[in-house]
């Protein structure tokens, strides 16, 4: 469960000033249905056309994850245990892993074919630091304070419950722990891939039961640093950069 808050957490946002924030218009909310026992995901059905995305069209950002979390050259310690949420086809997960040796990675995610895409990439790369497992974001089956280090992106596109996911991230760090979440900022452009699985499944008739929105979930930086402020984490720092916006926590 999650904690209590007991007081806000200090909120750095360098490059947001507050007086831009204020003025963001927020976009018509995207029509979203919940989940349901039973239902399938397109990243299920349709996930060697997500790993195309994935790999052909989205940025490469985990110099910039890396840089963010360990500046100046710092590396991460031995030992150190690592999550993703909803890790897809592996990409930062295998790319971590392969990167720091010294340190551990779960990729979760709840769609299977996603996870063997994952598995497969991790044997191709040899490694042996990197596992994946089905699970879900918003109820984990991992106990209080059991990693060091979190990740997750483009993983609020497609959540119908944000809040419950930073809860569930909060719940699992350890004191001291951090978590990087890296988004991205322009719906239209987020929404190529959905748009392209539903096409897919909606022509080969494989899209019912999919819980997928249409259009991706795009939060205003307003939305995107308050969302945070919903966890006692003793540091948050949000910032743009291109096509993407980031938040950087530390757990008390
Ligand atoms: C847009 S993809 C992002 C994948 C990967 N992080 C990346 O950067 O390409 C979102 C992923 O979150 C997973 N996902 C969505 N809701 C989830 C949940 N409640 N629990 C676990 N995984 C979830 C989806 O299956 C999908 O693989």
């Amino acid at each position: 469960m999650s904690q209590a808050i007991e007081s806000p957490p200090r909120i750095i946002a360098p490059e947001i000033p507050d007086d831009s924030i204020t003025t963001v218009a927020a976009p018509a909310p995207v029509p979203v249905r919940i989940p349901q026992p039973g239902d399938d995901t397109l990243f299920n059905r349709c996930a060697w056309l997500y790993v195309l995305f994935r790999d052909k069209l989205f940025r490469d950002d985990t110099d910039r994850m890396i840089n963010a979390l360990w500046p100046n050259g710092a590396r991460p310690a031995a030992g150190m245990r690592m999550i993703e949420f909803g890790c897809g086809p592996g990409f930062y997960s295998c790319g971590f892993a392969a990167r720091f040796p010294q340190m551990s990675v779960l990729g979760i995610d709840r769609a299977p074919r996603q996870l063997d895409c994952a598995k497969r990439k991790a044997r191709r790369l040899g490694l042996t630091n990197c596992r994946f497992e089905n699970d879900d974001v918003l109820d984990l089956a991992h106990a209080d304070e059991s990693f060091d280090l979190l990740i997750a992106a483009r993983l609020f596109t497609v959540l119908q419950n944000s809040k419950r996911a930073v809860a569930e991230m909060y719940r699992v760090l350890r004191p001291g722990g951090r978590c990087l979440v890296a988004e991205p900022r322009y719906a239209a452009w987020a929404s190529l891939p959905l748009l392209a699985m539903w096409l897919v499944a909606r022509m080969t008739r494989i899209d019912n039961g999919c819980c997928e929105p249409t259009r991706a979930i795009v939060l205003p930086p307003n939305e995107f640093k308050n969302l945070f402020a919903s966890q006692p984490w003793r540091n948050v720092k949000v910032w743009q950069d291109g096509r993407y916006q980031y938040a950087l926590c530390e757990k008390i």
